[in-house]
This record gives structure tokens, C-alpha cells and sequence, in this order.
């Protein structure tokens, strides 16, 4: 099957879109992901947060989980916008399930302040030396 190719300015387009169905009545702070999987499906995630705090999930790892329950485990590319006058950056256990199924050298990660102004950085950029499966093959004996 062919890869898809990545149209950054359509996934942040769809990352905005996700973030209208954020979930976020305690931080008021709405962030929205659009995953493309080398399928070429668009997975779209949003923040969704909870009284108890620590069950909230970020936009990103939405989307992820999303996909790989349907089966997707290869990504190209994710669009990530917020409620912020600015980049946002993924946090670092988003970035974390990033390593899981993204190769750090060709995985896009494009911060989408609007429809029109994005910044793209490789997983590796943003997270270098991740602990993965590799780390744990040389802890086994
Ligand atoms: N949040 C995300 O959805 N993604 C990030 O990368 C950073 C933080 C959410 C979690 C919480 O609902 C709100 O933003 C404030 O932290």
C-alpha cells in the first residue's frame, strides 16, 4: 500500500476542528490533535478532562489511542493546536506514545497556531534518547 503524503496545512485545519469538542470545563484551556496514519485516515482528538484531575487526557494521546484501536499502528504525521496565542508544544507523556509507534527521524509533529502559520519538528527534535523497546531488549538476560 502507498504511503500518504502529508498535507500539513489540511491537518492543522483538522486539528482546529478537533478542538471545538474539547472537554475542559476546569482548565477552560481546549487543545486539538489531527493524526494521519500512513492509511491515510485522520484521527482527530481533543482534551478530555475530569473532576478527579489525574484521569484527564491530552488531545494527542486521544487521537493515538483512537487509532490504534482501529487497528492503526504506523503514523506520519500530527497537527496539534490550542487555546493559546501561540505554538503548543506536546507534553512529554504525549511525546512518550509518540516513540511508541513513530519513527523519530520522519514522524511530523506541526504545531498549528492558525489556519495559516505552523511549525514542524521531527519526534527525535523533541525527544531525544526516548526510552523505548530497544532499551528494554538490553535490559534482558
Ligand atoms: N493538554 C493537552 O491536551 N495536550 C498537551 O500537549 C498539553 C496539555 C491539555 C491537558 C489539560 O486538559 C489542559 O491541556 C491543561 O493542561
Amino acid at each position: 500500500m502507498e504511503k500518504a503524503v502529508v498535507d500539513q496545512k489540511k491537518l492543522a485545519a483538522e486539528a482546529i476542528a478537533a478542538k471545538e469538542r474539547a472537554y475542559v470545563p476546569y482548565s477552560r484551556f481546549r487543545v486539538g490533535a489531527a493524526l494521519l496514519a500512513e492509511s491515510g485516515r485522520v484521527y482527530r482528538g481533543c482534551n478530555i478532562e475530569n473532576a478527579a484531575y489525574t484521569p484527564t487526557n491530552c488531545a494527542e494521546r486521544t487521537a493515538f489511542f483512537k487509532a490504534v484501536s482501529e487497528g492503526e499502528k504506523k503514523f506520519l504525521a500530527i497537527a496539534i493546536t490550542g487555546d493559546a496565542d501561540d505554538y503548543l508544544y506536546p507534553c512529554g507523556v504525549c511525546r512518550q506514545v509518540m516513540a511508541e509507534f513513530c519513527d523519530p527521524d520522519t514522524f511530523q509533529i506541526i504545531l498549528a497556531r492558525d489556519g495559516s502559520r505552523q511549525q514542524v519538528f521531527t519526534l527525535r527534535e523533541l525527544l531525544p534518547g526516548a526510552f523505548t523497546a530497544e532499551e528494554l531488549k538490553k535490559g534482558q538476560r
